[in-house]
């Protein structure tokens, strides 16, 4: 399905709002963000406050085409062959930063993470802009991100969203670290380990993690629970008076596209126990588990 296009009074009114140094909710491949100016200090901080995010949580900065790189970072041949292959697309990648990077992006690191992100709509607001967008997922901290216009809407009211459509990725990027000797994954997104290992040789053990990628992430008000039986799991939960949904796997580009939307649609039906199917497949299912890891992590026992 083509993504939808905002009309062109869309696009002016959020191209008006980033110049002013406000918010805008951005489509995007992988999941929508919520964009500020990237080199504007006052804007980002809007980011942060909106969000309720902790300020030393870095963000991604947004770039047209991976020519707009050597501006706000060191220039390395590994980034260059991934950028070549990958970008437009779920990746991100981070490499030590130039002078001028506001310390709002990068939470004071000497680091900045940077991706060309692939939906017309970002495309097109960030050659408009003609300077990169900072932009983290637009949902409140801690809270599973969001995959329509509409979800950014019910996670911050207020915000002027464009709509673009559903994301068709619908697991955030993948995060490589080329910061240092060894490259090194510090999210799985979407883009599989292989596919990045087999430009920059092989991934060592990430030394920092991503920061903000806490265990307890993506999690929804109802108790999560993974099972790879979620049949009988349900049927034993019912029988104890509970009541039960459940997340189903199916085809990976599927499973990932419709997942935060699912947990969405099932946290607000007020069941007393979610039970979500992980996935088996060994390229985007990492993403989908890890996800649904984080969104179990620490929930409650059904009431
Ligand atoms: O798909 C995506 O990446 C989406 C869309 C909107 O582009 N964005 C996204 O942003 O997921 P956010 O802020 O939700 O997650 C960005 C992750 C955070 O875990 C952050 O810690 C990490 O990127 N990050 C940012 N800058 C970093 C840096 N310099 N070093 C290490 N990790 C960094
Ligand atoms: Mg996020």
């Amino acid at each position: 399905m083509p993504p939808t296009l905002p009309e062109p009074a869309a696009m002016s009114r959020a191209l008006m709002l980033l110049q002013a140094g406000q918010l805008v909710g951005l489509p995007t491949e992988t999941v929508y963000g919520l964009a500020a100016d990237g080199l504007n200090p006052f804007a980002l901080r809007q980011i942060f406050a909106a969000k309720g995010r902790p300020v030393d949580h870095p963000l991604i900065l947004h770039l047209g085409d991976a020519a707009w790189l050597p501006r706000y970072a060191e220039p390395d041949p590994r980034a260059e062959a991934l950028a070549a292959a990958l970008w437009p697309g779920p990746l991100t990648i981070v490499l030590r930063r130039k002078p001028g990077v506001p310390d709002e992006v990068t939470g004071g690191r000497e680091t900045v993470a940077l991706r060309v992100p692939a939906h017309p709509v970002a495309q097109a607001l960030l050659w408009a802009f003609g300077r990169p967008l900072a932009a983290p997922s637009a949902n409140r901290f801690g809270r599973v991100s969001p995959t329509t216009a509409e979800h950014v809407r019910e996670e911050l009211p207020g915000v002027f969203v464009l709509d673009g459509g559903p994301a068709v990725v619908g697991v955030e990027s993948s995060i490589v670290d080329l910061s240092g000797p060894v490259p090194a994954l510090l999210r799985p997104g979407g883009v599989s380990a292989e596919a990045i290992a087999a430009m920059v040789g092989p991934l060592g053990a990430s030394q920092t993690v991503a920061p903000g990628t806490l265990p307890g992430h993506y999690a929804p008000r109802t108790a999560l629970r993974l099972s790879h039986t979620p049949d009988a799991e349900a049927e034993a939960a019912r029988a104890q008076g509970l009541t039960v949904a459940i997340l189903r796997a199916g085809e990976p580009q599927d499973h990932a596209r419709r997942l935060y939307a699912e947990l969405r649609r099932l946290d607000a039906l007020g069941v007393d126990l979610l039970l979500a199917e992980p996935s088996a497949d060994a390229a985007l299912g990492v993403a989908i588990n890890d996800r649904l890891s984080r969104a179990a992590y620490g929930a409650k026992e059904p009431r």
